[in-house]
């Protein structure tokens, strides 16, 4: 017994210097998540083949096509090789930004005093607005897709799903399921044209992709109403031929229509404008999967069994009153995540409609919790939200399944435990990993309660926008 304790207890100090030295994976936006269950519904074991057939035989006349774009930005990107991702800041710097130097950003390395947090335009009048679509090459169109049709749905879901976000390795790439898609798409006040698809004409495939929805943000003291800009996604057979570009320019005008002139965005790659730039954390939960499929690599000195002691978690959860968030929980809820969110420089600022959208409860995309003391009073409240990847080329395990840590407001429980109990929920139900950002308060228990630290940041942005720079623990904003 005595042996065994002394064992447990190294482990326990070895972990604090083994978390940080532990690596692991992120894909360069966000990391992966959720069920295989809702990835399966839309999978017809034939997609990927079909899909991948139909633009193989299509790729001569696209590239032909593409030769043909006579935009002056893509003459001179190709030119100067300028197209590829950044994702260094110092190289970064260097860079000749082709694009985003005609756009309303600040260049990279510029200091602004907090006195000029403000737009870098003015706002224009509907009429000076530019009021048809941005030209495509010859061969493609624009087409808003409804993604409340399934098919339509559909289709969004296989150009992401084969060609949206990796990690750099190429072994991990998000799988949004159609379930999800809807749900972050489709947020209140959303629009249809704000859901813009560029697809081959002749064929109709979907080769491109770009969405807003509408947020109201609290930027240092001021509160703008802007759009979240996601899913901007270039087929690969397509890429760097400057369509990325053309799908920003065409959103920007759909919002600006729409007298919007400010959005939020997040990515992996380092642009101009960066507002903050934060780090995903893995918390691992299946070490054994994850080190199969090189999520997660063993540190020195560390063997299988000893990392999977590391990460046991509890059978159940810990707190007195933890549950799942009801319906009836939701204004109080709402009321705590408000009052945490104003200490925050960069947060949304949710009407009630918006929280219980986001926030509730919604099998195979958001799991919400809260704390409920004794006398019924409400006093903490936690959510994350399902998103797997697919795992290539791996013989044996096609999916990973990851949980984002999203929304939470702690009033009375200690966020360390509020989240360690999440933890064994995510775990209970059947996640490998549990993935945090380094923004809010999560400081506080990334290494305390084994996460390790990722390999890839999230910088924020703000479009239209400038404002100084944000440690990551003002931020307060979640994106999927
Ligand atoms: C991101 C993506 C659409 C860019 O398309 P591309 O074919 O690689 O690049 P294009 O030739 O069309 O455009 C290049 C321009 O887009 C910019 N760009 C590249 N990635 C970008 C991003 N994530 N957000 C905004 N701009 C981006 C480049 O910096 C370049 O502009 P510059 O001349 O000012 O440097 C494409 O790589 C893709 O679909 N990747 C997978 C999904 C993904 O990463 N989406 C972004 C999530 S944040």
């Amino acid at each position: 017994m005595a042996d065994q304790d002394q064992g447990a207890s190294n482990d326990v100090n070895q972990t604090e210097t083994t978390t940080s030295s532990t690596t692991t994976k992120s894909t360069t936006k966000k990391s992966k998540s959720k069920g295989a269950a809702a990835a399966t519904d839309v999978v017809d074991g034939n997609s990927s083949t079909t899909a991948e057939h139909t633009i193989t035989s299509q790729t001569g006349s696209i590239q032909e096509m593409l030769k043909k774009i006579t935009l002056a930005e893509q003459a001179s990107a190709a030119l100067t090789n300028r197209s590829a991702p950044k994702s260094d800041e110092e190289a970064a710097s260097r860079q000749e930004w082709k694009f985003w130097h005609t756009q309303p950003v600040p260049t990279i390395g510029t200091k602004i005093a907090s006195e000029n947090n403000g737009p870098v335009e003015e706002n224009k009048p509907i009429e000076e607005l530019k009021q048809d679509p941005y030209k495509l090459p010859d061969g493609f169109s624009w087409d808003d897709i409804d993604v409340m049709d399934d098919e339509q749905l559909k289709e969004l879901y296989v150009l992401l799903n084969e060609n949206y976000v990796e990690d750099d390795d190429n072994m991990f790439r998000f799988d949004y399921s159609m379930g999800f898609l809807r749900w972050a798409l489709c947020a209140p006040g959303w629009l249809r044209k704000w859901h813009a698809a560029v697809r081959v004409t002749k064929s109709r495939k979907m080769v491109g992709f770009i969405s807003a929805v509408p947020i109201r943000m609290k930027v240092y003291d001021k509160e703008v109403s802007m759009v979240e800009i996601n899913f901007l996604c270039v087929h690969k057979k397509l890429r760097l031929k400057r369509m990325a570009p053309v799908l920003i320019k065409e959103i920007t005008r759909r919002v600006n229509l729409e007298g919007i002139f400010q959005a939020v965005y997040t990515a992996g790659v380092v642009l101009p404008g960066i507002v903050s730039k934060c780090r995903y954390w893995h918390r691992s939960l299946n070490v054994k999967k994850l080190l199969a499929v090189q999520f997660s690599h063993l540190s020195r000195n560390m063997t299988v069994q000893r990392m999977q002691k590391l990460h046991r978690l509890p059978e159940a959860t810990q707190i007195k009153g933890f549950r799942e968030m009801r319906h009836s929980d939701i204004p109080r809820a709402f009321a705590l995540l408000t009052q945490y969110l104003k200490k925050f420089d960069l947060s949304p600022v949710f009407t009630q409609e918006e929280f219980e959208y986001l926030c509730q409860n919604r099998p195979n995309i958001v799991s919400s919790f809260v704390v409920e003391q004794e006398n019924g009073e409400l006093t903490d409240f936690i959510s994350y939200y399902h998103l797997s990847s697919t795992i290539m080329n791996h013989p044996q395990y096609k999916t990973l399944n990851a949980c984002y840590m999203y929304y939470h407001a702690a009033s009375r429980t200690p966020l360390c435990d509020l989240v360690n109990d999440c933890l064994v929920q995510a775990h209970k139900d059947g996640f490998d990993v549990f993935n945090a950002l380094d923004l809010m308060d999560n400081k506080e228990f990334l290494e305390k309660l084994k996460f390790g630290v990722g390999d890839g940041n999230l910088q924020y942005y703000i479009y239209n926008w400038k404002c100084p720079q944000m440690n990551p623990e003002k931020i307060a904003l979640l994106l999927q």
